[in-house]
């Protein structure tokens, strides 16, 4: 067996990640990202929001790592929220990520929930990242309802960056962090399921006992827009990293457990 040409991926198909905490597998995750922005210092990352990802941003930070080459491009942002206000995605990002890290300003992408041309404004974020030569890693969280970015079910699994209107479960789910449901936005911008398929690697993060069914159906289940993430199961390069509670759903965890244990050395995070 050989890792083949690059030290950045290898071509896995979807890997299942079980660790016993949450904080076990961000430690997986955040191994996987720190090797590839110390292998590639102009990486262009993916990046999500939510409460999946602030540990992971925190390890990251710990680790001081190199950022001044790197590029990013968050998956989605509300629709019409101030940028200052304390729930937008771009205040989340400055806030929990890009204020402690030595990243360029300019090198930082995040969609723009209040531009006066949204249409213009989403097909010129696809062009960005184009321009950059694409992303290299996606870091994805997934919603109760099997979203990936704001991509909600019964979204195209061909779709772009584009505007998505949140369902009810989402608005929800998201409440939490508004104090009511009422001042969710109903609204957002999402890089869409097509521009997630093209990241080089996705890397799926999910931790809870209410994301069991959700990871369930996206990793056993059928390929369905009725749960967008099943999508995933054609991409060539996905990691999944899971504690035990978002696994319990699935159906062939041993299985996953055993061949994370015997990976061959050179494939170890
Ligand atoms: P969460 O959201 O990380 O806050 O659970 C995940 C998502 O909606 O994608």
């Amino acid at each position: 067996m050989s890792a083949g040409n690059s030290p950045i991926v290898w071509n896995e198909l979807m890997e299942i990640i079980i660790q016993p905490t949450a904080d076990a597998a961000t430690d997986i995750a955040a191994r996987i990202i720190a090797r590839l922005l110390r292998g590639k210092p102009d990486a262009v990352l993916g990046l999500a929001t939510g409460s999946t990802p602030l540990r992971l941003y925190r390890k990251l930070i710990a680790m001081d790592l190199d950022w001044s080459r790197v590029t990013t491009f968050n998956l989605d942002e509300y629709i019409g929220l101030p940028r200052e206000h304390p729930q937008s995605y771009h205040s989340f990002m400055w806030e929990n990520l890009f204020r402690h890290i030595n990243i360029a300003a300019d090198h930082i992408h995040i969609p723009d929930g209040n531009a006066a041309d949204i249409p213009d404004f989403c097909a010129c974020y696809e062009q960005q990242i184009a321009n950059v030569g694409g992303i290299d890693l996606q870091v994805l969280g997934i919603g109760t309802d099997g979203h990936i970015g704001f991509n909600e079910p019964t979204s195209s699994l061909a779709s772009r960056t584009r505007i998505k209107t949140l369902t009810g479960q989402t608005r929800l789910d998201n409440a939490r962090f508004f104090g009511s449901e009422r001042d969710v936005p109903h609204h957002v911008i999402t890089m869409g399921i097509g521009t997630i398929m093209e990241a080089r690697q996705n890397l799926l993060l999910a931790f809870g006992p209410n994301k069991a069914r959700a990871i369930a159906e996206a990793v056993e289940g059928p390929i369905t827009s009725i749960n967008p993430a099943s999508i995933l199961q054609m991409h060539p390069v996905v990691k999944v990293c899971l504690d035990e509670p978002a696994a319990s759903d699935l159906q062939r965890a041993d299985y996953y457990r055993w061949v994370y244990a015997h990976k061959p050395d050179w494939q170890a995070y």
